[in-house]
């Protein structure tokens, strides 16, 4: 499936309970719905009290399509689905923002309202997106209701680093952003539990920007110049890093593989375009340029399709510099933390990947051998398989030859190691 703005339909058909709580981060609530929906899963919301002083039912309900409950003993909803049924007829109860009242209550088994005895009376899975002041959250008394709920098999997506909305406080407390809860909602349905443990995942509340596959620099309406790219490492690694916790923009050039979950994809088509869309997503904690971006683009791009005339020598293609999105981004006021770039290279990879580290203004350069006689079955470029070299301003270090997945994973651990 080709790289697009509208997202996958992963949670077709798939019926999400959704349970808002009392807090700041309720308005992102309201975004959660969307991105639900837009995957296709039906979103039922029930608000609390205190949901309800924060963002209106109105609009929740707008947004879901569906009937907001918000009364345990309310006779007309009592008699139209009933609290058990709605604990029921779900495929997975989902409580975004989760507050510390909300996470005592249910470790202590307690249904005071509608969302406490739903969430007592539900067989079904419960995903927690916990969102509360960072003092909140590291009191013994809240670490000691989420242990004992991580025990009762209960699923947590964050919380992250970050500032408080009301406060400016910063720490560990800021719920997961909503595509982050999308990704967690589609592990908990297809049955992987990555995210049951509370852990906070290392990179929750961090931004990365990745930019992956090839350019297409139009020569007229119907050519263009690209490169045999394929988007395969640098969407695994936009993918790994968003396992990992991270927000992540992924800008790509036209690829035909499927976008990652969890993940904003912004599809772009030409190096002038993965620019402007690399430099509207900053800031970010660390930027990957994992792309193939074309080092040129036709200078006079014709408004019509060049005609081949008998006779006629070819037509000259006037070239002219791209953009350097990697050096513009290592050398931006808002640089990110980390800097990564790629070195696609068929003669002497690392001694060239040295030389790009210190020009781009990288603090990694992954280097790769891209020639045919690489040793990679298959060739890496369009392939599966990777052997890389990391150069890093204190010394290099060669990978084995891997999966292109196994090779994001490690390099998305040591994104995080260098952020922590
Ligand atoms: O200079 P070279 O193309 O070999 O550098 C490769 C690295 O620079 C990759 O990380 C690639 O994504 C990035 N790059 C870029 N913009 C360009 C050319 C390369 O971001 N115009």
């Amino acid at each position: 499936m080709p790289s697009s703005t509208s997202p996958a339909v992963s949670l077709s058909g798939k019926r999400i309970l959704l349970i808002i709580s009392g807090g700041i981060a309720a308005y992102k609530s309201l975004d959660l719905i969307r991105r639900l929906r837009e995957r296709g899963a039906s979103v039922r919301p029930v608000m609390t009290a205190g949901a309800q002083a924060f963002v209106t039912p109105l609009a929740v309900g707008a947004l879901s399509a569906d009937k907001v409950f918000t009364e345990l003993f309310s006779r007309e909803d009592e008699q139209d689905v009933g609290h058990i049924r709605l604990a029921r007829e779900c495929d997975l109860v989902l409580v975004a923002p989760a507050t510390a009242n909300i996470m005592a209550k249910m470790a202590q088994g307690m249904t005071d309202d509608l969302a406490s005895t739903i969430l007592l009376a539900t067989d079904r899975p419960v995903l927690l997106a916990p969102a509360m002041n960072p003092k909140m959250w590291s009191h013994p008394a809240t670490r000691r209701n989420r242990d004992t709920l991580a025990g009762d098999g209960i699923a947590f997506v964050g919380p992250g680093l970050g500032e408080m909305a009301e406060s400016g406080e910063r720490g560990e407390g800021r719920m997961a952003e909503p595509l982050q809860i999308v990704a967690a909602v589609e592990s908990c349905l297809e049955g992987s539990q990555p995210l049951a443990a509370p852990t906070t995942l290392p990179l929750s509340g961090r931004h990365a920007i990745v930019t992956s596959g090839p350019t297409h620099e139009p020569i007229d309406p119907v050519r263009y110049i690209a490169n045999r790219s394929s988007g395969r490492q640098g969407h695994a690694i936009a993918a790994a890093l968003a396992r990992l916790g991270a927000n992540v923009t992924l800008v790509s050039g036209p690829v035909t593989i499927a976008d990652p979950a969890g993940v904003t994809v912004v599809p772009v088509q030409t190096a002038v375009e993965m620019r402007d869309a690399v430099l509207a997503a900053l800031p970010a904690d660390a930027a990957v340029m994992v792309a193939a971006v074309a080092d040129w683009r036709v200078a006079d791009v014709s408004g019509g399709k060049i005609k081949k005339a008998p006779g006629e020598a070819p037509p000259p293609l006037q070239l002219t510099e791209n953009p350097d999105i990697l050096k513009t981004v290592g050398h931006h006021a808002e640089r990110p933390r980390i800097v990564v770039g790629f070195a696609a290279e068929t003669d002497d990879p690392v001694a060239n990947g040295r030389l790009k580290l210190a020009r781009k203004g990288a603090d990694i350069i992954v280097a790769n051998d891209v020639s045919a006689g690489s040793g990679v079955a298959g060739g890496v470029m369009g392939g599966t398989r990777n052997r890389v070299t990391i150069i890093g301003r204190d010394g290099e270090e060669t990978w084995p030859e891997l999966d292109k997945e196994a090779v994001a994973d490690r390099l998305a651990a040591l994104i995080a190691s260098r952020l922590a």
